[in-house]
């Protein structure tokens, strides 16, 4: 959601910046902008709505010179997408520009306040007020004061890059609850973004801001300060992701090559952490905490979306094989509704991103709360990463497709290697925990099996491409599995999807059913496959065609369903991580036929860091 980037230096700071917005793009945006100081220390800026091609063009017809600047692209809260309200924005005078992602909550009261001063304003965005109250404070403050000082007013959440003409060489950032990144160049040449993905091109060497920090830059260096002015001494961090990582590499979207990469995604996230042996799980940051894990009588795991998909199956897992009573619960919930923790409660956030609002703010109300909190994290050094007890990475390198694929496939091997770390602490029996090790480690080879057929699953998009409504249904271990399939097709293809338990489909889903609203039915041979089958037969019984996700070798199935995609047999808690596979191949191929923008679909960001 919004990237941000500020580049200082001796290089062009506008192809730098464009570069940065570019690697940014995947987080979802609508429009996107960048301001530079040039040389005759007027502050130029262009803006543009829509995609960063837009702005390029309008680029094409300027030279801006100058290596101070900032860019940002912007993904609408206050203020509907267009030029005016792209970022930068800027004071009356126009000489002191900003980007921001976040929400300055009490902007009313500023704007109301600073209206009364004088200031006009010309955009329907909250960031707006904050370059005003900058110019307010900077009458009679210097620029890095003026700055701390508008800070301490706002209430609400920033990331915060700003310049100024009247001190042309200085780049200003701050974080509150949304992430800036600290890249070091070289001597006097820094870029301060958002997200990694913007820096790791120019530098490994890397300072995670923490909240209420403030990062000033100049060509002597940088500083790094709290909202009282006090320096602070921060530890460089190395980035250990791959800039290829982050490349396509010959596939058509981010979306299906993150898909294809699964089998080195899960051999990596279980790599070194298997012992089939002893039938346990290595985990650790897990250790540390082993005793207290052993003593909680309740665990509730957290997230959004996909990876709220990902804690559903999860709780399935650990409650039959750790025998730990589970909850879930979505972290836009949690934290509102006075949840009841105490100190033999676990709280597990599950994040991709690290830095998506709502999980964080689950995370800080469980901590408070005495609750020991655990996160399933990807993004290395992310907001949850650091502000988490302890956790397991999952992993799995930079997911750039919105839509999450491999990170939710390697959340899920990561719960299973958790499931096994508390049930043999428990009572899980040595052999049973050796069958889960061993079964784990033979994922990475089944997925493959199921790749291998993805020409099949394209051609079966084909078939169903030109419907407008789907079902998604499952049981046990796959019923979360059913509400995975129906966002990843809704989010990218726009077509209406909805999933349920097979089970509550006679409860009134059913009634939509005829042949216009095919059903897609994971039904793996597991404990509840007879009455999965069941309800497979009730649909077709009233005309409805179904796309059912068999076990490789079933009989039945395939003279029941219209059409069938086999998957290997696995253990039955393990069969998500191999139904998740044609679940996303079939999306991304619908939404491919349907020429959808596939890694950036509408409406939507890879991060969410607003609540
Ligand atoms: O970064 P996170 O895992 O915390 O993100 C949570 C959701 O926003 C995310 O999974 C979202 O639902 C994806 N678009 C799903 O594909």
């Amino acid at each position: 959601m919004c990237g941000i980037i500020g580049y200082i230096g001796k290089q062009p700071a506008t192809p730098i910046i464009m570069d940065g917005l570019k690697r940014m793009e995947y987080r979802g945006y609508d429009s996107a902008g960048l301001a530079v100081i040039v040389n005759d220390q007027r502050i130029e800026c262009r803006k543009k709505m829509g995609k960063l091609a837009n702005l390029q063009a309008e680029l094409a017809k300027y030279d801006l010179p100058g290596s101070v600047g900032i860019g940002h692209t912007r993904w609408a809260t206050h203020g509907e997408p267009n030029d005016i309200n792209a970022h930068p924005h800027h004071d009356c005078q126009e000489e002191i520009y900003l980007n921001h992602n976040g929400i300055i909550e009490n902007y009313y009261e500023i704007k109301a306040a600073l209206e009364q001063q004088g200031h006009t304003f010309y955009s329907a965005t909250d960031t707006e007020v904050l370059a005003h109250l900058i110019e307010q404070h900077h009458k009679t403050l210097n620029f890095e004061e003026a700055f701390l000082a508008a800070l301490n007013e706002v209430i609400g959440t920033y990331g915060v890059v700003a310049i100024s003409n009247k001190e042309p060489e200085k780049i200003l950032a701050a974080r509150l609850g949304s992430p800036m990144i600290l890249g070091i160049v070289g001597d006097g040449e820094y870029i301060v973004a958002s997200d990694v993905a913007a820096i790791m091109q120019h530098t490994r060497q890397v300072i995670y801001l923490e909240d209420r920090e403030v990062c000033v830059l100049t060509p002597q260096g940088y500083t790094i300060k709290d909202l009282q002015a006090k320096k602070i001494d921060h530890a460089v961090n190395e980035v250990d992701w791959d800039v290829s990582q982050a490349q396509k590499q010959g596939y058509p979207h981010f979306m299906l090559k993150e898909i294809m990469e699964q089998p080195r995604v899960v051999l990596d996230c279980l790599r070194g952490r298997v012992k089939i042996e002893e039938g346990l799980a290595h985990l650790r940051g897990l250790h540390e905490y082993s005793e207290r894990l052993q003593q909680c009588n309740r665990m509730i795991i957290v997230g959004m979306g996909t990876a709220l998909h990902a804690a559903m199956v999860g709780e399935y897992m650990i409650e039959e094989y750790a025998e730990l009573p589970v909850e879930i619960e979505s972290a836009a919930e949690f934290r509102y509704r006075k949840p009841i923790l105490d100190d033999r409660t676990v709280v597990v956030a599950v994040s991709q991103s690290g830095e998506t609002a709502d999980t964080i703010a689950a995370v800080r109300e469980a901590k408070l709360k005495g609750a020991l909190v655990l996160g399933i994290v990807n993004v290395v050094g992310s907001t949850m990463a650091r502000e988490v007890h302890a956790g397991a990475y999952t992993h799995a390198g930079p997911e750039i497709g919105v839509a999450s694929t491999k990170a939710f496939t390697a959340q899920l091997t990561v719960l299973a290697l958790i499931t096994l770390f508390l049930g043999r602490q428990r009572d899980l029996s040595l052999v049973m925990g050796q069958r889960i090790a061993k079964e784990l480690l033979e994922m990475p080879h089944k997925m493959q099996q199921i790749l291998d057929q993805a020409d099949t699953i394209a051609g079966l998009a084909k078939q169903y491409g030109a419907y407008h409504d789907f079902f998604f249904i499952g049981r046990k271990y796959n019923f979360p599995m059913a509400l995975e399939g129906a966002l990843k097709l809704k989010e990218i293809s726009y077509i209406h999807a909805e999933g349920y338990g097979a089970g509550d489909m006679k409860h009134g889903p059913i009634a939509l059913i005829d042949d216009q609203f095919p059903t897609v039915a994971i039904a793996p041979q597991d404990s509840v496959y007879q009455k999965t089958v069941s309800n497979i037969q009730e649909i077709k019984a009233r005309q409805g065609k179904v796309i059912a996700i068999v076990t490789t070798g079933d009989t039945i199935l395939p003279k029941v369903a219209d059409t069938v995609i086999a998957i290997p047999k696995t253990l039955e808690m393990l069969t998500p991580i191999l139904a998740a596979v044609p679940l996303q191949l079939l999306a991304y191929h619908i939404a491919d036929q349907l020429k959808r923008d596939i890694d950036q679909p509408r409406n939507l960001a890879k991060s969410v860091t607003v609540e």
